[in-house]
């Protein structure tokens, strides 16, 4: 898979996965993440996204997320790059503000799906001043404080190409800042940052315009989109179609469909089942930028299966590659690879590839 002149050895993404770990809660990747992300570089990943970084400190989704929010964290996204790199996959991260769902408690101690509501006094903006169930009520970003995040995104894209990183994916998904403007279910503004779409489209293409800016011509620009809100008042598959050919136009080389997270809705979860939404964009798009297809795609066979028909450019694993860092590689066998060099098997392991 080729981007911008950048080559992947194939077409299997990691997604990103908030580990929420940052124990000193400075936004500093840690012993853990060098691990982790170099564990699934070897494991045979063509491209690596690391998980959602925040571009400010308020921005975080809890304490111990990652940031880029200053200088002073660079150094140790650089490490994980290194890592990364060296296992054979193209370094990526993604880009991100929480809007009105920032500032979630920390999953520590060991209390899995602890992330519910807002910690006490965490500063929480957003489009509009609508709660997100179960979280506080978020304050209205005025255009200076609009002006202040353009910036802030455009900063830690900076320092992330600084750092290394070839692929940045914004985060425009899963009912975070971005999403929140695009969606009329969470603005509600009356200025030209909301309304009709052009003007929930305003914010988000700012962003995009000032991040390619910053990141200049070497580096591939990503984002990743809520395709549908799963609501009828909410977005769809087409106005996103739409939305994407702007984005194309503004620079975007690579669109990962993803869907939900703004409002709580019944979502026909199953296998495969927003690679349908991966396809409307791709088809919109005609070759003028890739699609990440993700959510559910479980064996090698069925990806394969979404590449040859054309629904996707490439396709993300998310929790499959947690239970099991190697999976690229059982998957080139399980799709008929016999030889050691067939698959990218680190040389370390050849002796595991025959018995
Ligand atoms: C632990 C965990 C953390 C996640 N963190 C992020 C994130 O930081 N950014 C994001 O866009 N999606 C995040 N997601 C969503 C995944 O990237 C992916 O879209 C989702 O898990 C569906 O793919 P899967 O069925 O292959 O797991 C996360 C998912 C999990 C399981």
């Amino acid at each position: 898979m080729t981007m911008r002149g950048i080559t992947a050895r194939n077409r299997l993404w990691l997604p990103p996965m908030c580990m929420y770990c940052v124990e000193a809660a400075d936004g500093v990747p840690t012993d853990w993440h060098a691990v982790h992300y170099a564990t699934r570089a070897q494991g045979g990943f063509g491209t690596i996204i690391v998980e959602a970084t925040a571009v400010t400190p308020e921005g975080r989704l809890s304490p111990m997320d990652l940031g880029l929010w200053e200088d002073a964290q660079v150094e140790g996204h650089r490490r994980l790059v290194e890592a990364i790199r060296a296992g054979g996959s193209i370094p990526g991260i993604q880009l991100g503000h929480g809007g009105r769902k920032s500032g979630t408690p920390p999953m520590r101690p060991r209390v899995p799906g602890a992330r519910q509501g807002t910690l006490e006094g965490w500063e929480l903006w957003a489009p509009s001043p609508v709660a997100f169930p179960g979280h506080a009520v978020p304050t209205e970003l005025d255009v200076a404080g609009i002006d202040r995040l353009v910036e802030a995104f455009a900063a830690a894209a900076r320092r992330a190409v600084e750092a290394g990183y070839e692929v940045i994916e914004l985060h425009g998904a899963h009912g975070y800042l971005i999403h929140e403007f695009l969606s009329p279910l969470s603005n509600r503004r009356g200025d030209g940052y909301g309304g009709d779409a052009q003007g929930r489209r305003r914010f988000p293409l700012r962003v995009v315009e000032a991040v390619r800016e910053a990141i200049g011509e070497g580096t591939v620009l990503d984002i990743r989109l809520s395709a549908t809100d799963w609501d009828e008042a909410g977005l769809s598959g087409q106005e996103t179609a739409e939305f994407a050919q702007e984005l194309v136009g503004a620079g975007v080389d690579v669109l990962h469909i993803s869907s939900g997270g703004n409002v709580p809705a019944d979502i026909p979860v199953g296998p495969g089942y927003q690679l349908g939404l991966a396809a409307q964009v791709r088809q919109a798009v005609a070759g003028g930028a890739q699609v990440v297809g993700v959510g559910l795609i479980e064996d090698a066979s069925q990806a394969e299966q979404a590449l040859a028909t054309g629904q996707a450019d490439a396709i993300a694993v998310g929790r499959a590659a947690l239970r099991d860092p190697y999976l690229p590689l059982r998957w080139a066998a399980d799709l008929g690879a016999k030889a050691w060099d067939e698959a990218p098997w680190p040389i370390q392991y050849w002796r595991a590839t025959w018995r």
